[in-house]
């Protein structure tokens, strides 16, 4: 499957919004490997989110959050469950949109480059797995449109990935 980014590179971000879902849909309904379907999710964030840095996953494992699945710059490989903003979305259960990451306590820089945070957490059927993490350079990047459509797109990660092959979800 080729993708073509010159189909997106004139489009405003309501139209990549409008047409994310879509596309993402096409690359995860008939891909079982749940690693593919983590890796193609972030690139696909990468490509329909704009102004951002970096786009991934930590993944439950052995009680921290290990790096799992990104695009971007080199990061931290693995977050204590009570340390950082996906700590506090991992333990809190819900999404935390940051607007400035020099005011949220005990934010982990991973690149110099990133103002604004939204980290939302994988929960599924009662499980906890880790949490999606994007960062942009630029100061409240993140508002509660592109959480809305960032959760459904996970919802499409769960339809066709079982999450149970990778991970160990904790029970909450
Ligand atoms: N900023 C995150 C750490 C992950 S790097 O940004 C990829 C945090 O504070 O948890």
């Amino acid at each position: 499957m080729e993708f073509n980014i010159e189909m997106y590179e004139n489009l405003n971000q309501t139209e990549k919004h409008n047409i994310f879902l879509k596309e993402l849909e096409i690359y995860l309904k008939d891909e079982t490997d749940i690693l593919a379907n983590f890796s193609n999710l972030a690139a696909f964030i990468s490509v329909f989110f704009e102004n951002l840095n970096w786009s991934g996953f930590y993944l439950y494992k052995e009680n921290e959050l290990v790096l799992g699945p990104f695009c971007g710059f080199p990061a931290t490989t693995r977050i204590a469950v009570n340390k950082g903003v996906c700590g506090a979305a991992f333990t809190k259960q819900e999404a935390i949109v940051v607007a400035s990451v020099c005011d949220f306590p005990g934010h982990i820089a991973c690149d110099i480059r990133s103002k604004s945070e939204v980290v939302i957490p994988l929960i599924n059927k009662g499980k906890i797995y880790g949490v999606l993490d994007i960062d942009s350079s630029i100061h409240s990047r993140f508002t509660d449109k592109d959480v809305e459509i960032l959760e459904k797109a996970l919802e499409l990660l769960y339809r066709y990935s079982d999450l149970d092959k990778l991970l160990v979800g904790k029970k909450i």
